[in-house]
């Protein structure tokens, strides 16, 4: 894998397929801007890839926030002149029934996943432009062709994001180039919020859904978010670079079960 010198804007870098796909980006050479809300934990994010021998800085924003969104993508270009790469790893989930679920946590979901990841897209998509290069991985998710009950909004976000991912290809041709990742069940601080919640739905308890969820995977486990960065750091890597426009699922075979 060679990243070299390859700068990457990385959202949701604080922790989670964000903040794993950083260090693994940058041990192989990349050089990383990483984007979250949570301050102390995207610099925790930087710090240990500056330990590793890594670079990378660090930019609080929220995606929704367009001005906040700019300046992280301004701070990238003052201090590495260009933006190579865009990961749109920032995501949430907010588990309810589709006849109880509120309107303000629809909109919640709805903006951090699908225009959080429309924003960064529109503002580094622009510096990419100029430079007439770059690739943008979104995360969209297994959920958006595997349907979840009382996950409407964020099956549909993801949904929504592997089209995002289409009409960026098409649009942005033929020296941008995007691609989405679909991720399966992956170990993170989303996913046990998640399975704790959508167990409870269930009126199971989370060990019980989290044993029920891992049946579910032929592979036979739930990946680490390192199955989904080594993934990402090989779509960055120009020897991937003819994948244009389409889903990967990584999911250890669960589409099949
Ligand atoms: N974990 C899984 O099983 C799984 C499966 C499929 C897809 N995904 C997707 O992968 C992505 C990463 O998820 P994760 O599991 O690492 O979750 P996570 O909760 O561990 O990490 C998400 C990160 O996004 C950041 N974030 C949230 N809202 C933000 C905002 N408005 N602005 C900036 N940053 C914000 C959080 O602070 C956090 O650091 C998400 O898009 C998620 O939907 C995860």
């Amino acid at each position: 894998m060679n990243l070299k010198d390859k700068v990457l804007f990385i959202t949701g870098a604080a922790r989670g397929l964000g903040g794993t796909s950083a260090k693994v980006c940058a041990g192989y050479g990349a050089k990383i801007v990483a984007v979250d809300l949570l301050e102390d934990q995207v610099k925790q994010t930087v710090e240990e890839i500056k330990a590793a021998g890594g670079e990378a800085i660090y930019a609080t924003a929220d995606v929704r926030d367009r001005e906040q969104v700019r300046a992280a993508v301004q701070k990238a270009v003052d201090t590495y002149g260009r933006i190579d790469g865009l990961f749109n790893a920032a995501g949430v989930d907010r588990i309810g029934s589709v006849l109880e679920m509120d309107d303000e946590t629809y909109d919640f979901v709805m903006d951090i996943n699908v225009k959080g990841s429309f924003i960064c897209a529109s503002e580094v998509g622009k510096v990419m432009k100029a430079q007439n290069s770059g690739r943008i991985i979104n995360t969209s998710s297994i959920a958006a062709v595997r349907e979840e009950a009382n996950n409407a909004p964020y099956c549909m976000s993801k949904a929504a994001v592997a089209m995002l991912t289409r009409v960026l290809a098409l649009e942005l041709a033929p020296n941008i180039t995007s691609v989405a990742i679909q991720p399966g069940n992956i170990e993170t601080d989303m996913l046990r919020g998640s399975f704790k919640n959508r167990g409870a739905a269930e009126g199971k308890d989370v060990s019980e859904f989290y044993a029920e969820m891992e049946a579910t995977i032929p592979m036979g486990r739930i990946g680490q978010p390192e199955d989904i960065a080594e993934v990402v750091a090989w779509l960055f890597d120009d020897r991937s670079g003819y994948i244009d426009g389409n889903a990967i699922l990584i999911a250890g075979g669960k589409i099949m079960a």
